[in-house]
């Protein structure tokens, strides 16, 4: 049986035929409908989500099968002091899948190591969000037609931005793939992350001022400052306004840079920027149903 925890759990060619499939999924879509009949997904959220959950939901809904689950630990026997370990062999009784968030990292491997199930982690504290990065992943293959030979931007929270480090891991697979860290001197990436790119020669720098590197981008990845893994709020109110990409700044990049956001976004890409055609951030979410679908038929032995 296998779960997924990181994107590194599938090699590069498993990850073509998950992009492959989930193109297939957007082009034929009543093929699919039916494939997970009479299967369940469990949603074992910790954590706030919108879209994570949502769309695993929708996935699931999307292929035939239902959903049942928890958006709040506050609502589960959490509350009553019940271990990630134990919730899971129950849910293992219940569901065919299971997709888990949980503010603590590794919480989804533990829960795989005692599951009966597949287990997708939706986002595990600071650490990986692995199902955003195939979202991502998707995208920029489904709209640049590669995923190699990239100056890649990567802007904002970079220290708690879970996105970041699944995406960076994920891409540093790639041939040619230049990365631009674009952070405050506080937000910088993680050192394992960065000691990880000079051990394996991966061309990287780490900038601070946005403006300076945005003509040189093929892909803009900005993210929101993490407000809840901040250790104090002042800290937060320093940092949260760091960047703002607007109308202007984006005169800077190039016609066809993308602008990717793993969203929610706060205030760090201007509303009047969503209509610049480079601007890709909702195209994503409807990316995410489709890579969450080819990855749900995938775990249970069904592609
Ligand atoms: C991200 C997350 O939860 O890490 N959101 C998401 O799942 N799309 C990004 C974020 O919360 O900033």
């Amino acid at each position: 049986m296998r779960h997924l925890m990181n994107p590194m759990d599938f090699s590069v060619e498993e990850l073509n035929r998950l992009f492959d499939l989930a193109q297939d999924i957007e082009q034929h879509p009543d093929v699919y409908a039916h494939k997970c009949e009479g299967k369940k997904l469990a949603t074992c959220f910790y954590e706030p989500s919108t879209r994570t959950r949502l769309s695993f939901e929708t996935a699931m809904l999307n292929l035939g099968g239902s959903v049942i689950g928890f958006s709040d630990a506050a609502s589960s026997s959490a509350s009553k002091g019940e271990s990630v370990s134990d919730t899971i062999r129950v849910i293992s009784c219940f569901a065919d899948i299971c997709a888990m968030r949980h503010p603590k990292e590794g919480a989804p491997m533990v829960a795989a190591s005692r599951s009966s199930i597949p287990v997708i982690n939706a986002g595990d504290g600071g650490h990986q969000h692995p199902t955003q990065t195939l979202t991502d992943l998707l995208t920029i293959r489904a709209l640049k037609g590669r995923l190699d030979h990239f100056t890649i931007g990567l802007c904002g929270d970079l220290k708690f931005g879970r996105t970041v480090h699944s995406l960076v891991n994920a891409l540093a697979r790639y041939a040619d793939i230049h990365f631009i860290f674009i952070s405050p001197e506080e937000l910088r990436i993680p050192s394992y992350l960065r000691e990880k790119l000079q051990e394996n020669n991966l061309s990287f720098e780490e900038e601070i001022r946005l403006e300076d590197v945005l003509p040189k981008l093929d892909l803009l990845y900005m993210t929101r400052v993490q407000r809840e893994r901040f250790f104090n709020e002042e800290d937060y109110v320093r940092l949260k306004d760091f960047y703002i990409l607007n109308k202007e700044k984006m005169e800077l990049a190039k016609d066809d840079m993308l602008v990717l956001h793993p969203l929610p976004r706060v205030n760090e890409i201007s509303v009047e920027v969503d209509d610049d055609p480079r601007a890709v951030y909702f195209k994503q979410v409807q990316y995410g149903v489709y890579v969450r679908m080819a990855l749900i038929l995938t775990l249970l032995g069904l592609a």
